[in-house]
């Protein structure tokens, strides 16, 4: 009878340390240092429908991007809507919706990367891992090709977004409103000031598509 008793106690005890154990800890919340990735349906929305539908030459299919933009985003770890959102409208911007490997105007300038040469270059020295794939190719060749050649040219503007001189006090701000990406944008990009409209427009709708 003693016995009984006590392992009933036991089974108890365990029923009340497990209900304890569950009441105590609910889901945890979502980690604010994982990034949410991108949907295919999230980037066609936050392009516009304006994506290449497929990739030939320079164009590059919004599913065949995705994964780049996605491997960027967590990698440089854009842990916000809105840190994603300038990233995500930058890019598009800068490469006429995916279209183009090279600006128009500054062909030392790779459209996804988002960056010019000397800041591509500030991207290679402040990443080791990116240097090493550098250190491989010729040294005549420009950073720009190496980067688009070994499928790196998604990952600077991720970098620069959150970490580039100038941005990690602006990026921390980005939420959605149009003031903070103009602050983010004329600190952190300065893209021109012609352009601020346009890019506005497109970071307000690439905030709208994702989450
Ligand atoms: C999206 O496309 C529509 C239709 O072409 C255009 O009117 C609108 O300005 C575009 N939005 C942005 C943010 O580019």
């Amino acid at each position: 009878m003693m016995q009984r008793f006590s392992s009933l106690i036991t089974i108890l005890a365990l029923a009340i340390a497990s209900f304890a154990l569950t009441s105590a800890s609910p889901l945890p919340p979502p980690q604010a240092h994982e990034p949410t990735l991108l949907t295919i349906d999230e980037l066609k929305a936050a392009a516009n429908g304006s994506c290449p539908t497929q990739t030939s030459g320079e164009l590059l299919a919004c599913e065949d991007a995705l994964p780049y933009i996605n491997d960027a985003i967590n990698k440089y770890k854009l842990v916000t809507r809105g840190q994603r959102a300038a990233y995500i409208s930058t890019m598009l911007f800068e490469s006429g919706h995916l279209r183009f490997n090279h600006n128009l105007v500054n062909p030392t300038q790779g459209t996804r990367s988002m960056l010019p040469q000397e800041n591509l270059q500030r991207f290679v020295d402040a990443n080791s891992d990116v240097q090493k794939i550098v250190a491989t190719y010729p040294a005549s060749k420009l950073v720009v090709d190496i980067l688009i050649e070994s499928r790196l040219d998604f990952q600077p503007g991720a970098w620069w977004t959150v970490s580039g001189p100038g941005c990690p006090d602006r990026a921390a701000t980005l939420d959605g409103s149009s003031n903070n990406f103009l602050l983010w944008e004329i600190e952190c990009i300065g893209g021109g000031i012609e352009t601020l409209e346009q890019r506005t427009a497109l970071f307000g709708l690439a905030y709208q598509s994702i989450h």
